[in-house]
């Protein structure tokens, strides 16, 4: 394509088969490469539909400031597209995310507040801090990705539409992780409209609540996981226009065989979340049985999770590392696992 500016080359991205799961499933499994959007992450596009419909409506006008409080892709996501299209941006990003996404959004330009991590309750938390950095400046605009539909839309009005398109119809089980919930709900829904039959699967890391919350309607964590950007303890806007069919929690370890195996084996070196979908693609895969067609996205790519999951160290400390991550020993576990543990929604 021929771009304007980089805020032009968001989406159409390529629908990339993972040939080595494919032939160990028996499924085909796909994975949207949302790592060739310009800013690196599938969060570019919630970014830049924010953005339009906010001028569309009239609430961001030229020179003003755009605030958000994020991991970190949504930052440099938006940054991407702020300078583009002629705004500023000030990102309130929680402390201890990799250090990767930290630089990249300097580099791009944008103002970086770095606040201590605390629960959602705690008005210091980096959603409260941008939404009050956002309520105390008159030309400031809090984009609010939780709670912002535009988010939801962006998937809804394009990345279901290709995917519906690269797959020709044939696809029969479509796979998530959940932070805000745009890219699960924006997909699942258009892809429901087209075919009612299409399975959606949930995958949830450990420390995050949605999975408890869709078995017993409570917010509920255990453990932790050092996957970034994705896992929540609220309901937001976003995530309750998901339709979905399945929920599953996944620990570390699982992404870990996964991006390992694919890094050393298909060249495919996937952020944390993406080995997360990958993991579960390979869930889904296990209890559907073969023949299915499976897409699940690549959100990001490894270079972002540098400093954790393929950091030798860090996973030596968190007693994490696996010398010989063995994929077939994973699918048999989840063969022999089926339904068990699977919320039906
Ligand atoms: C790497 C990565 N994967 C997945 C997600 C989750 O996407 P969503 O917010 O649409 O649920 C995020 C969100 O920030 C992310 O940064």
């Amino acid at each position: 394509m021929r771009a304007n500016n980089l805020s032009e080359m968001v989406g159409n991205t390529d629908l990339l088969k993972i040939e080595s799961l494919s032939a160990l499933t028996g499924c085909n499994i796909y994975v949207k490469c949302e790592y060739q959007n310009p800013g690196g992450s599938i969060k570019d596009r919630a970014a830049l539909q924010m953005v339009l419909d906010a001028q569309e409506k009239g609430d961001l006008k030229p020179g003003m400031t755009i605030v958000e409080g994020t991991a970190g892709n949504t930052g440099i996501g938006l940054a991407i597209v702020a300078k583009a299209l002629g705004y500023n941006l000030q990102v309130v990003m929680p402390k201890g995310q990799t250090i990767e996404k930290e630089r990249l959004i300097s580099l791009h330009g944008a103002q970086l507040l770095l606040v201590d991590p605390c629960p959602f309750k705690n008005p210091a938390h980096f959603y409260h801090t941008a939404k009050r950095i956002g309520e105390e400046n008159a030309d400031y605009w809090w984009a609010n990705q939780f709670e912002n539909l535009s988010n939801y839309r962006a998937h809804y009005m394009h990345t279901g539409p290709e995917i519906w398109q690269q797959t020709e119809g044939e696809i029969d089980v479509f796979v998530s992780v959940c932070g805000t919930g745009g890219t699960i709900a924006g997909n699942s829904d258009y892809l429901k409209q087209q075919n009612e039959n299409i399975k959606v699967w949930l995958v949830d890391p450990d420390g995050s609540g949605i999975y408890n919350f869709l078995k017993n309607n409570e917010y509920k964590s255990q453990g932790g996981s050092f996957t970034e950007g994705i896992g929540i303890m609220r309901t937001v806007d976003n995530f309750r226009q998901a339709k979905i069919d399945y929920a599953v929690n996944l620990p570390d370890p699982d992404l870990i065989t996964v991006a390992h195996y694919l890094a050393a084996n298909d060249g495919i070196v996937l952020g944390s979340s993406s080995a997360l979908n990958v993991a579960g693609a390979l869930r889904a895969a296990a209890a559907s049985g073969p023949g299915k067609t499976i897409v699940t996205f690549a959100c990001d790519l490894g270079e972002r999770s540098y400093s954790k999951l393929y950091n030798p160290d860090f996973l030596n400390e968190k007693k994490l590392a696996q010398p010989n991550p063995d994929i077939s020993a994973l699918f048999e576990r989840y063969r022999a696992q089926a339904m068990d543990n699977v919320v039906v929604v």
